[in-house]
């Protein structure tokens, strides 16, 4: 069971910090693998190629371009610093083992860390879980894992969890000042690469990206949830009913698009601030309107994005979750160890979503993340012996060690962005 044969992280130990050293062309010694280096360091060019050739049509505002990553600018092509996320983990009743097992699969000390049970969950389950974090010293030492004390109502189907990713999002933007992405994951959810493979090609990106499945296609399917009128018991009752429906309908808004998307999506912290502390009035009128239509969560980001002209430019219409719809039952089917090689060749960040405990998840956590059973997925910043106590000894958080994952999602990305063709199905009025 413990068997860590933890391929990819030892191997890109070899790797990697090399590619950085082969990358300031001072590197006295050549390698035989030079030739992996030059490849590796041909796809991150591309990347950076595409990204300065992308991004750099004038904007109609002034002040900086703010898709003008520093590594265009600086002579020394060192990799860029790494980035910071702070996620939202949230679940309900029941939930509290498979927070913990998301917390650990996704940690790392850079990033920053909500954990919420929703009120079907019995408060002795959130003091576990505060209880759970306090115990683990790497928690405990980081100081950068928080859990909700007085939760938030969440229906799936109404407009509440907007309220609950905006609340969380509030809570982060006063927590800390140094994140970049915002990120909420259900409890069902699961890492597909390890943070360091994340953060690694992260730090080669506009920190203004965000990564949102949207369209403005409004099909009878579409209409037919946008045009009823809601009433979720979530806003203002403080035990769980069910969501009213008005017998009326109102028609589409016309003082702005609806963009449809889904629910999962990696938002810049420039425009959580913008939802929520921007002087901008269109988030605030647009969370009104959503409030009462049902399923809102997956409308409200792409549509405040897509009608806000400061944000519309900064749209990646891919949100890098790997999800199967189940037409039958409206929902996401389940994964299991059957979908494992599509899992990784999608190239996806997330998956979504899981039965508890499912034996694919082990899966997951032998081949990509490199984790042992309760431990945390090592990384740069673990320097004690291999073994179950790898991350008691640290060393400096901002060096990291991407394995394969990162191979993965530098694939993932550069073909989103190879072309410029992201553009052309960006916000688009279809
Ligand atoms: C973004 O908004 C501006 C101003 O409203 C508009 O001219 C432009 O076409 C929009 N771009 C996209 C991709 O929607
Ligand atoms: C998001 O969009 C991508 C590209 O269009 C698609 O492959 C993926 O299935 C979508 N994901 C969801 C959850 O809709
Ligand atoms: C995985 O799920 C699919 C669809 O529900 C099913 O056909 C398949 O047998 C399952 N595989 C395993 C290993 O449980
Ligand atoms: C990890 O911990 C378990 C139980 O605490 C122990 O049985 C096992 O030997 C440890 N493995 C290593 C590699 O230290
Ligand atoms: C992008 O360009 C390359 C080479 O010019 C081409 O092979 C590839 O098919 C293009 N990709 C898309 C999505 O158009």
């Amino acid at each position: 069971m413990q068997n860590s044969t933890a391929p990819a992280p030892s191997q890109s130990q070899l790797h990697w910090p090399s590619l950085s050293t082969f990358l300031n062309l001072r590197d006295p010694k050549p390698k035989p693998t030079l030739l992996l280096y030059s490849f590796l360091f041909l796809s991150l060019l591309s990347l950076t190629l595409i990204l300065s050739l992308s991004f750099t049509s004038p904007s109609p505002h002034s002040g900086p371009d703010p898709f003008l990553h520093p590594i265009f600018h600086t002579h020394k092509p060192s990799t860029p610093s790494p980035p910071s996320l702070a996620y939202l983990i949230s679940g309900s009743h029941g939930d509290s083992p498979r927070i913990l097992r998301l917390l650990r699969a996704t940690y790392h000390p850079l990033n920053l860390y909500l954990l919420h049970l929703d009120p079907s969950a019995p408060h002795a389950d959130r003091d576990h879980l505060a209880l759970s974090v306090q115990s683990d010293p790497v928690f405990k030492a980081a100081q950068n894992v928080h859990v909700v004390g007085r939760p938030d109502f969440a229906y799936h189907k109404g407009s509440s969890p907007v309220s609950l990713r905006l609340h969380a999002a509030a809570i982060l933007l006063r927590l800390s000042q140094n994140w970049d992405w915002f990120v909420s994951l259900a409890a069902d959810a699961y890492p597909l690469v390890t943070q360091d493979d994340l953060l690694h090609i992260l730090s080669f990106l506009p920190k203004d990206m965000n990564f949102v499945n949207h369209s403005s296609y409004i099909g009878w399917k579409e209409a037919k949830k946008l045009k009823p009128i809601i009433v979720d018991p979530g806003l203002y009752l403080s035990e769980g009913t069910e969501m009213f429906y008005a017998t009326q309908k109102r028609e589409l808004p016309s003082a702005y698009r609806v963009f449809t998307g889904s629910s999962f999506s990696i938002l810049s912290r420039s425009f959580m601030e913008f939802c929520i502390l921007g002087e901008d009035n269109l988030p605030r009128i647009l969370l009104m309107y959503f409030a009462n239509t049902p399923s809102s969560l997956s409308n409200y980001f792409p549509t405040v994005l897509c009608n806000a002209r400061q944000f519309n430019r900064t749209v990646i219409n891919q949100n890098l979750l790997y999800a199967i719809h189940d037409s039958h039952r409206n929902d996401l089917r389940p994964l299991n160890s059957t979908d494992f090689d599509d899992m990784i060749h999608s190239g996806a960040v997330f998956a979504q979503k899981f039965q508890n405990d499912d034996p694919v998840l082990d899966l997951i956590d032998q081949k990509l993340l490199g984790r042992s059973p309760r431990s945390i997925v090592p990384g740069g910043w673990c320097l004690g012996e291999p073994g179950n106590n790898t991350c008691l000894t640290w060393g400096d958080a901002k060096i990291l060690r991407p394995g394969t994952g990162s191979q993965r999602l530098e694939k993932a990305i550069v073909e989103l962005l190879a072309n410029g063709t992201f553009r052309s199905r960006q916000c688009i009025y279809e």
